[in-house]
């Protein structure tokens, strides 16, 4: 037997189009986007900021290549709703050397700290806020503060050897580093 169903053909209350203005600050500058409340930090930065160093390896918290600062703290830009960070203060991975390479960048380049470079950019954001909040942290200090990124390629040796050399320099000899030659490995590498 059929029976008429009685939402067929009728419009359903849709949500699609429910959209939340977001205001807050990217790498030091004002930004205000128009999205869909469920939309993820991630998102967000990658696809309406173009923001595209901030990389997404697993969508779902576990390995750490989304890493970003909120109000100088790491985060998984994944977990992060991004209406959640209105008014607040984000740095990416393009926000740590100010257009030029940081001591860490610089370190990790000449480290070789960086295979396929997934994971990088997390790592960095993640060792910067180490860095801010321990100036000259013990290998165990690293290696716990970068625990939550997780590398295929290096072994972290390279990775802990790149953060531990960066804490001892003076800023001063290596923030000026100029960027690598095209062709080259950057930190700043898009896609
Ligand atoms: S992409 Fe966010 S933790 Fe893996
Ligand atoms: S360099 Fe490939 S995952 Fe870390």
């Amino acid at each position: 037997m059929n029976e008429a169903r009685p939402d067929i053909g009728k419009a359903r209350p849709s949500t699609s189009m429910a959209r939340a203005d977001i205001a807050f600050e990217v790498n030091g500058a004002a930004v205000s986007v128009s999205v869909p409340p469920v939309r993820r930090l991630s998102q967000v930065l990658r696809d309406e900021l173009r923001l595209t160093g901030t990389k997404v390896g697993c969508d779902a918290g576990d390995c750490g290549a989304c890493t970003v600062l909120v109000d100088g703290e790491p985060v998984c830009a994944c977990l992060v709703p991004a209406a959640s960070v209105s008014g607040a203060s984000v740095t990416t991975v393009e926000g740590l050397g100010n257009g030029r390479l940081s001591a860490l960048q610089a370190s990790f380049l000449e480290h070789g700290a960086a295979q396929c470079g997934i994971c990088t950019p997390g790592l960095l954001v993640a060792a910067s806020a180490l860095l801010e909040h321990n100036p000259a942290p013990s290998e165990a200090e690293t290696q716990d503060a970068l625990g939550g990124v997780l590398c295929r390629c290096t072994g972290y040796r390279k990775i802990i050897a790149a953060v531990m050399d960066a804490a001892r320099r003076e800023p001063s000899k290596v923030s000026a580093a100029p960027h690598p030659p095209a062709g080259t490995f950057s930190p700043y590498s898009d896609g």
